[in-house]
């Protein structure tokens, strides 16, 4: 993947240009001079309707682009294969659910206007099995995928097909005011939730801090990631080891996980309000000062080193891996993106959409959006790169956070048991619920999601 060799897939590639033969369009292209106008006449540019068929043009979704690091990756690529391949950025909901509802209307509906797709590694298990997205195993080769972190790789593998190609991957981070810990004399950053509520009381009454930590309590996919980190740390699970079809959210650990995310409110660590907090409101009451502790995803560090999104310095932030559980351990929630390919866009889309997908996940595009966004790279060489570690302190530290990850639970029903997950989260944090009814609750919704889908 970090090198741009032709191997046989782009013979298969070529099939489809008979003018071109055995050779790759790019070296053909190259070889014969043909710019522009070249490329037009064979037919693999320039058919100009921005969508996923025909000619070398086709439309990327992703997420808000607030960094404009991905308008800038997308260009690099625009110049680089200028006559031969055009992506064009759609903006999708920066809500994991609303995009994917939206993307999934769309899929459902048979469109090919869209062929690539910067989505969620928890979507893989509900695209593949309906056949919305290609398997991409014979393109990203073993060989490419020995290069790679082994938890992205898993989250695009679907019964044996590899269903897409890792682009960052996200762990939750403890982000803590190093400055106000040192004045408070906390020479470390907490290692339990216990620890974090007595520093964050502690610095916030000698500091007067507005917060002791925020962190995303809304009932969204974020709330699920969040509740989750606190049922893990503490022992619990959703599915018997992360993905049969064997319910066991409700137990004491559990219990014990929601009560201490609970706890937070109850005790005054946290606003009342975190239960309406996505990323985007943790991030702006840490970035304002206002909290001595945010929990949010490595994106956050390259947003305190930027003076216009952030009233605090680098010098005065430090990053850990999250708190365990009493007796529990530290679980990070595994988050991330990787690329996926419309299996209803034109071929010819698809091909074009795959050389995007080698293009920005190479070595060199990686390192670009480290280094621009603070996103983890999920090619490993990048974690032994001294200009990155050098510049980006939360990649130095990911690899800690990386091994102390966990999925959500792998399902094909995934998106109706997170909705449940995120209502109950939710009821749970801002008292409408206890935790105890919390788990009960959900484990017989879950329950009855697992069984009508398998009768389905
Ligand atoms: C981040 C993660 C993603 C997760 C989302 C929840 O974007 O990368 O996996 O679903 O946050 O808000």
């Amino acid at each position: 993947m970090t090198e741009r060799t032709e191997g046989p897939r782009e013979e298969a590639t070529a099939a489809n240009t008979p003018a071109v033969g055995w050779m790759s369009r790019r070296d053909f292209l190259k070889i014969s001079g043909a710019g522009l106008a070249g490329a037009a006449l064979l037919g693999v540019a320039g058919c100009g309707g921005g969508g996923g068929g025909g000619g070398g043009e086709f439309t990327f979704t992703f997420g808000p682009d607030s960094s404009g690091s991905l308008q800038a990756l997308v260009d690099r690529f625009n110049t680089e294969y200028e006559g031969q391949y055009t992506a064009n950025y759609r903006e999708m909901p920066a809500d994991t659910g609303q995009y994917f509802d939206q993307i999934r209307t769309e899929l459902q509906a048979g469109s090919g206007d869209v062929a690539l797709i910067g989505g969620d590694v928890i979507w893989p298990a509900q695209f593949a099995a309906p056949g919305y997205i290609i398997d991409l195993s014979d393109r990203f080769t073993e060989e490419d995928r020995a290069a790679f972190l082994e938890g992205p790789v898993e989250s695009c593998t679907v019964e044996g097909g590899v269903y897409g190609v890792p682009w960052f991957t996200d762990a939750g981070m403890l982000y803590y005011r190093r400055d106000l810990l040192e004045q408070a004399g906390f020479s470390e950053p907490p290692q339990t939730w216990e620890e974090l509520k007595q520093q964050a009381s502690s610095v916030q009454q000698q500091s007067g801090t507005q917060y002791g930590f925020v962190f995303q309590g809304s009932d969204y996919e974020g709330g699920v990631v969040n509740g989750l980190e606190y049922i893990y740390s503490h022992g619990g699970q959703v599915l018997e080891d992360g993905s049969s079809d064997q319910v066991v959210i409700d137990s004491p650990e559990s219990v014990e996980g929601l009560s201490m995310e609970r706890s937070m409110v109850e005790d005054g660590i946290a606003p009342q309000a975190v239960s309406t907090y996505t990323e985007q409101e943790a991030q702006t009451t840490f970035l304002n000062g206002d909290a001595v502790f945010c929990r949010n995803w490595p994106y956050l560090y390259a947003l305190v080193s930027n003076p216009d999104e952030s009233s605090i310095t680098t010098d005065q932030v430090g990053v850990a891996p999250l708190p365990a559980g009493e007796g529990g351990e530290s679980v990070s929630g595994l988050g991330g993106w990787n690329f996926y390919i419309n299996a209803a866009a034109d071929p010819e889309a698809q091909d074009a959409a795959y050389e995007f997908i080698r293009f920005a996940s190479s070595e060199e595009q990686q390192k670009q959006r480290a280094l621009d966004g603070s996103f983890l790279p999920t090619l490993q060489s990048l974690y032994e790169d001294q200009e990155v570690l050098d510049a980006v302190p939360v990649i130095a530290l990911a690899p800690e956070a990386l091994q102390n990850t966990r999925s959500r639970p792998r399902s094909p029903y995934y998106s109706d048991m997170s909705l449940r997950m995120a209502s109950q989260f939710n009821a749970s944090l801002n008292g409408d619920a206890t935790p105890e009814t919390a788990v009960q609750t959900l484990q017989e919704e879950l329950t009855e999601i697992v069984e009508q889908g398998q009768q389905a």
